[in-house]
């Protein structure tokens, strides 16, 4: 089932505006994997909670999405907000497209870097980012897409843009925890899942924790997604995907 067509809090997300971008082929994949489904609604629950008890603590709330693709925070949360969006050029314009039609909530910024090869700082700094001020950087369903080396960079990066009091959350695969499975075993039944249809994945983090520390972070929650269900009401499902999510806090 969608979240659409899930009663009241068994939703566990609302997004108006998912229809603007799942076609009919993304519509029957996503059905077609219920785990991959809820997977995600816990994700984004998790994240949308995360950005809005941040956003209660700081009266001019920066939020920096990292890969935010057509993630629709800031056309449907409704705080005072301003939103950084980074990713490809092509994928914030197509989205800037889809979008036209629809004034989002919070002021929207999109900041065009491929993170692959480029600093997202420099960027970042001139599109207006306050490094004065705590931030909350969401990195959501992205460091899987990156080699090791690009999303330890992004790490470091985000460290350096985070003033002390900011807030990052980010998915990512149990790489370290698979231990000699590595990261395509840890990652096949997503991989199989996506197909043909988006980019390759990579390999992204080996550790995490470790990173994280190195960049100035400390851990205040790290979780392995399909086990976030009874947080919000719900029984554990059957364990098919290796994700986690971490909440960190910079130092
Ligand atoms: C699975 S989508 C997740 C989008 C969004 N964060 C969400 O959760 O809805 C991955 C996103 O990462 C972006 N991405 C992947 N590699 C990237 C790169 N090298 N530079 C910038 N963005 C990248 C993609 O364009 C895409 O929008």
């Amino acid at each position: 089932m969608l979240a659409s067509e899930l009663p009241g809090d068994e939703a566990l997300m609302r997004d108006p505006f998912a229809y603007l971008v799942a076609d009919g082929a993304a519509t029957a994949a996503a059905r077609a994997d219920a785990s991959l489904q809820r997977s995600i609604r816990l994700r984004t629950r998790y994240i949308d909670d995360a950005v809005l008890a941040f956003a209660s603590l700081h009266p001019r709330p920066q939020i920096v999405l990292l890969g935010a693709g057509y993630d629709a925070r800031a056309y449907r949360l409704d705080i005072s907000a301003t939103v950084y969006e980074i990713d490809f050029p092509a994928t914030l314009a197509h989205k800037a497209a889809l979008m036209a039609h629809i004034a989002p909530i919070n002021t929207r910024i999109a900041v065009p870097v491929d993170l692959a090869s480029a600093s997202f700082v420099e960027p970042l700094h001139a599109a207006g980012f306050d490094p004065i001020l705590p931030v909350i950087v969401v990195w959501e369903g992205v460091s899987f897409y990156l080699s090791t080396r690009a999303a330890t960079s992004v790490v470091v990066e985000v460290g350096a843009i985070s003033a002390p009091g900011s807030v990052f959350v980010a998915d990512y695969a149990e790489v370290a925890r698979a231990g000699t499975q590595g990261f395509g075993n840890a990652t096949d039944a997503m991989a199989a899942q996506l197909g043909d249809g988006g980019e390759p994945l990579r390999s992204g983090l080996s550790d995490m924790r470790s990173t994280l520390d190195a960049a100035g972070f400390e851990v205040v929650d790290d979780e392995l997604i399909e086990l976030l269900s009874p947080r919000y009401g719900q029984p554990i499902g059957i364990r098919q995907y290796h994700s986690r999510i971490v909440t960190a806090r910079r130092r």
